[in-house]
């Protein structure tokens, strides 16, 4: 039987054939990249602990805010092995600002974890790094692409936007490919030359110039070469995707509110003390919402309950 070479880039129906537009959009979104793109803290070092700390930051907080924790937090730990020495709720308060403290227990026990399994030294093969824990395939590839400068693609929510835009006709600013389809095209893209750049510029892209809401077509690099540009329409307003909240407040801010109560009483406590110290007007009629939040935190590592069915901060960390 006749073996069939697939014309059409696996799973995403981009015509292999296409290298001259996609040659033509490297050099462009390089070009780009060399006058417009930002320069961050982060960029064009090779300390790996560094690039990991930039990008837990930067998984769920603003660019202008990281900027501000970054150094803060490095001058406190500034390397993996300050930070696995530290006791985790010097980690918690040092993270204190940037919400979702579980993020910095996570960050913590993975610093514990590449001290004591790898000397403090970062594997540098993918295999290695998800094996990790915390460690999924965005952040391997961050740290091969932006440590290691190996030439692997970094698809994250801007990455994924910018190439579903470019490469098919998005009908609305809310529409994107499948983020398996997007890896698998990212993948092809990557230069052999410039993959660091390459995926930096297509950050910046995202988060400059191809942004979610009002994408600026008219200053765009690639306008020529985009399948979208100008013509996706605004989706219907509808209500905004948010946060789950209580009287106005995300229950984020709860969950700190929580730990900063069992904190500072420093002993086990009732979910009724808790729900009190939390919220003005908390009463039994709030005790799933306050069940719910404290179930979060105790998966998350940072409170456990005792049998009795109180409250404690939980205390790991090394010795
Ligand atoms: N978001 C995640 N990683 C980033 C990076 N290296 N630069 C800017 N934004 C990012």
């Amino acid at each position: 039987m006749q073996k069939r070479t697939p014309n059409t880039i696996r799973r995403t129906g981009i015509p292999r054939s296409d290298t001259r537009r996609r040659s033509a959009l490297v050099r462009v979104i390089l070009r780009w990249y060399s006058r417009q793109g930002r320069s961050l803290p982060w960029r064009n070092i090779a300390n790996p602990y560094r690039i990991l700390i930039s990008e837990v930051m930067l998984q769920q907080t603003q660019v202008s805010r990281v900027l501000v924790k970054y150094p803060e937090f490095l001058q406190r730990f500034p390397t993996i092995k300050t930070l696995a020495a530290a006791r985790q709720r010097d980690v918690v308060i040092a993270w204190q600002g940037m919400g979702y403290n579980n993020r910095a227990v996570r960050l913590h026990q993975l610093a514990m974890r590449i001290v004591q399994q790898h000397g403090g030294k970062f594997p540098q093969t993918y295999e290695e790094l998800v094996t990790l824990p915390g460690i999924g395939r965005y952040t391997a590839n961050a740290l091969l692409s932006s440590a290691f400068r190996k030439n692997v693609p970094i698809v994250d929510i801007n990455v994924r936007r910018v190439l579903s835009r470019i490469f098919w006709r998005m009908k609305t600013n809310t529409d994107m490919k499948p983020e398996r389809e997007i890896w698998t095209l990212a993948d092809v893209l990557v230069p052999k030359v410039g993959a660091y750049d390459w995926n930096q510029a297509l950050m910046d892209l995202g988060a400059t110039i191809c942004t979610a809401r009002v994408p600026l077509c008219n200053d765009c690099p690639v306008k020529t070469l985009c399948r979208s540009c100008n013509y996706m329409k605004r989706a219907p307003s509808g209500k905004a995707k948010q946060e789950p909240s209580r009287d106005g407040i995300p229950n984020r801010i709860y969950r700190g509110r929580i730990v900063e109560t069992l904190r500072t009483h420093q002993q086990q406590l009732r979910p009724g003390v808790i729900g009190k110290a939390i919220h003005p007007k908390y009463s039994v009629k709030s005790k799933a919402w306050l069940e719910s939040l404290l179930a979060g935190l105790e998966k998350d590592g940072v409170i456990v309950q005792t049998p009795k069915g109180t409250w404690n901060e939980r205390r790991i960390g090394l010795a």
